[in-house]
């Protein structure tokens, strides 16, 4: 009765203390979904599905879903889906980047404890496809990717609406008194009309094109509309492929190299994409050890061009990608840029890949590399006495003329803080301040959320003004734009230096020397330091998930991960953190 191979559901048994009764008793109750003997004694291709009512992302996922099923039974295996928690970016309180961590030990652990000798990942939303590959990496099963694919845009009178920077852009209008109740109204039934993913290069888009690059998913499928047959079709390969990597495994461990990782990094800075990518690439790669270091990231944007036109930084939107041709003309363009010998869930290596015709490419989306939109990376890492251990800035979405500038803090000590003050018609703010929001970190009760992106002061936004130089240890949404310094580390509420500014302090960036300093003597910072507190509850009042959050998670510049999931075990504390 016990197969030769422990594969299919004799696989990982539970221990009875008798084997063969265990595969008995296992096939039995499969039995019961009406599976044929012959049907169980396959190879098993799990299907870790994010389907969600709470994941608008995902809805046409019970459609893909078939396809991939299909794929699975053309390779030979039997495909057996299952559910994880899913992620739906907006519906999640504090923050979504909270639960990534959450979602991946749902994922690892369900590919470990179920029977299935490959598994097919179903993601797409900004932290579900993260969530998985650190599961999946963890768990070290053949895997492929499977991403939902971007919406479709949408109308407004003359305007293409694409979900989500075009969101921000009218609801600045709106805030600026230029567009009115009835029309936001209006545009609010509009921004998100197909199932999908945001139509920009956010943060979902930047993550599923990472994907494609780590070799994750299959060549060509990043980009495909998830409303798009091709979508269909590449739910289809990907079940077959995965099929096909139990008799030839390529496991996340061949996959997840420092040349891929650096692959996954030119890519993420030619793209000019989302902030929060650098810092899930960071938590995948810290899955098999291996580092992203922002200096590293510096040297490589310095020497890698800016490609893709599209939002937030350029003007078009997914579909356009796909269509120019998508990951396939990018990597071509980066070629020389590249690690050729890196693998894809396909069983080619990158250079196979780009040995191939790359067929049409529309110059106006997808630029030449001797012809880039701009000369340099999108993303740049800051460093100096306000962020030791880096921050970020999105040079590609920032205002140029902010770049070199020195000026006076005014500080906001929370999000409350923030709600409450910013839209003061009292507030003592210019366009020439830095605005600083403290207290939004990994570790604080907000959870790190998107709120990097502070809204300018009305008083301020009413006249016109765009952008400001904005400070912070939050996040910013990989859809929006401005001169945001993101993800200062260490963040202010462990004690970090910028939990120490005070309104009037001065602030000096060089995105030039890639340096963010405070400009104030460190006796009286260490005064200052002497009388800070932590505004954070103490991890021992907080119960579940929520204390196992605030005790482990690691600083942004550690992928925001947990120390007991790196894989080594250490812990936060032995990393000389607090
Ligand atoms: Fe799901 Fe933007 S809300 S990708
Ligand atoms: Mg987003």
């Amino acid at each position: 009765m016990t197969d030769e191979k422990e594969q299919g559901f004799a696989r990982g048994l539970t221990n009875y203390g008798d084997r063969d009764f265990s595969v008995y008793l296992r096939r039995s109750f499969a039995a019961s979904m009406g599976y044929s003997q012959d049907v169980l004694k396959k190879p098993i291709v799990g299907i870790a599905n994010s389907f969600s009512g709470f994941n608008s992302c995902h809805r046409h996922f019970l459609e893909l879903l078939e396809a991939v099923k299909r794929g699975v039974l053309l390779g030979g295996g039997l495909p057996v889906e299952f559910p994880t928690i899913s992620l739906g970016e907006v519906y999640l309180s504090p923050t979504s980047l909270k639960f990534r961590n959450l979602m991946s030990m749902d994922t690892e652990e369900m590919i470990r404890a179920q029977p299935m000798d490959a598994v097919v990942l179903m993601g797409g939303c900004d932290k579900t496809v993260p969530a998985q590959l650190m599961g999946a990496a963890s768990a070290d099963l053949p895997a492929v990717q499977l991403v939902a694919g971007p919406m479709m845009t949408s109308r407004h009178g003359e305007e293409r609406l694409g979900a989500c920077t075009d969101c921000r852009r009218f609801w600045g209008k709106y805030r600026a008194g230029e567009v009115s109740d009835d029309e936001i109204n209006h545009i609010e039934g509009r921004l998100a009309t197909t199932s999908g993913t945001c139509a920009v290069m956010g943060t979902a888009s930047t993550m599923a094109c990472i994907a494609e690059t780590l070799g994750f998913s299959l060549p060509g499928t990043a980009a495909i509309p998830a409303v798009n047959a091709d979508r269909l079709r590449a739910g289809e390969a990907s079940g077959l492929a995965a099929a096909r990597m139990i008799t030839d495994p390529i496991k996340p461990s061949q996959l997840l190299t420092e040349k891929s990782v650096e692959n996954a990094l030119r890519v993420l800075l030619a793209l000019g994409g989302s902030t929060n990518a650098i810092i899930h690439l960071t938590a995948i790669a810290g899955r098999m050890g291996i580092k992203v270091s922002l200096e590293r990231m510096n040297e490589l944007s310095d020497t890698t061009p800016v490609l893709v036109n599209l939002k937030p930084v350029g003007s078009a939107y997914m579909e356009d990608f796909f269509f120019a041709g998508g990951m396939g003309a990018v990597l071509r363009e980066l070629k020389p840029l590249l690690h050729l010998d890196t693998l894809s869930v396909s069983g080619e290596t990158l250079g196979d890949r780009l040995e191939e015709d790359p067929g049409y490419v529309d110059r106006r989306i997808i630029a030449r590399a001797e012809e880039p939109l701009e000369p340099q990376g999108g993303l740049v890492a800051l460093f100096g006495n306000l962020a030791p251990r880096g921050a970020i800035l999105k040079r590609s979405a920032a205002d140029e003329r902010l770049f070199e500038k020195e000026g006076r803090a005014v500080v906001f000590t929370s999000l409350a803080d923030l709600a409450a003050r910013v839209d003061d018609p009292d507030l003592d703010i210019t366009e020439d301040n830095f605005m600083v929001l403290q207290n939004a970190g990994p570790k604080s009760a907000s959870g790190m959320p998107e709120a990097g992106y502070l809204p300018i002061p009305r008083k301020l936004s009413s006249k016109g003004v765009k952008d400001m130089v904005r400070i912070s240890d939050a996040r910013m949404s990989g859809t929006a734009f401005g001169t945001i310094v993101l993800h200062v580390t260490p963040e202010s509420s462990t004690g970090g230096v910028l939990g120490l500014v005070r309104d009037g302090d001065r602030i000096r960036l060089s995105v030039k020397e890639k340096r963010i300093e405070l400009l104030v003597d460190e006796a009286e910072l260490d005064r200052r330091r002497a009388e800070w507190v932590s505004e954070n509850e103490p991890a021992e009042m907080r119960r579940g998930y929520d204390r196992l959050y605030a005790e482990q998670v690691l600083q942004a510049d550690e992928g925001c991960d947990f120390a007991i999931l790196q894989p080594n075990g250490r812990t936060g504390a032995e990393k000389g953190e607090d």
